[in-house]
């Protein structure tokens, strides 16, 4: 299991975390973002679906319940669960069978939706801090452990901590 926790980083910070695991993600997987109202969960898929060639016009799936990426070799999957009240709510959409070749699902408000939507690769959960936003990854498999071993995350005790990809 690999875990990897950043404190008080800013939203530059987060966006530059995103564009270091975006390369390692283009095989599809699941990432669960989780944590409060505005903790920076859709601004994490944003980054990460701009560095994936998404273009720059991003919408939040908010109300949509699930916006819809077909990249070249990658469908990526953004939804946003925070409407359901039951997980047998998104029973309706068939989540499985949704495409073919890979897919990447990133997923906000999870817990809502556990049993029915892809279990995680890797846990991404954020909250509130002081300044900036408390980042907690949490790697589930030899995959996803992967992903994190080939981030390069510098400390630096002025800024808090900085995040480089190596993409
Ligand atoms: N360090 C940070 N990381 C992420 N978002 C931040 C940060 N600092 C400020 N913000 C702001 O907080 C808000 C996060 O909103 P959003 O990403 O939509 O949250 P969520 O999807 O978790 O509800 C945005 O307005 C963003 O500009
Ligand atoms: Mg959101």
């Amino acid at each position: 299991m690999v875990e990897i926790v950043l404190n008080g980083i800013d939203e530059d910070a987060l966006a530059a975390l995103a564009r270091g695991i975006a390369p390692r993600v283009r095989g599809g997987g699941s990432i669960h973002l989780a944590g409060p109202l505005g903790a920076g969960k859709t601004t994490f898929a944003r980054a990460l679906l701009r560095a994936l060639g998404a273009g720059e016009r991003i919408k939040s799936p908010t109300y949509t319940l699930i916006e819809t990426y077909a990249l070249p070799g990658l469908t990526v999957q953004h939804l946003d669960l925070y409407r359901i009240a039951a997980a047998e709510e998104l029973e309706w959409l068939g989540l499985r069978d949704l495409a073919d070749g890979p897919v990447l699902w990133l997923i906000e408000w999870p817990e809502r939706g556990m049993g029915a939507i892809p279990a995680p690769d890797l846990t991404i959960r954020l909250a509130h801090a002081d300044s900036g936003r408390d980042v907690h990854l949490h790697a589930h498999g030899e995959n996803a452990a992967g992903w994190l071993k080939a981030l390069h995350i510098e400390s630096d005790v002025n800024s808090g901590q900085q995040l480089s990809g190596d993409s």
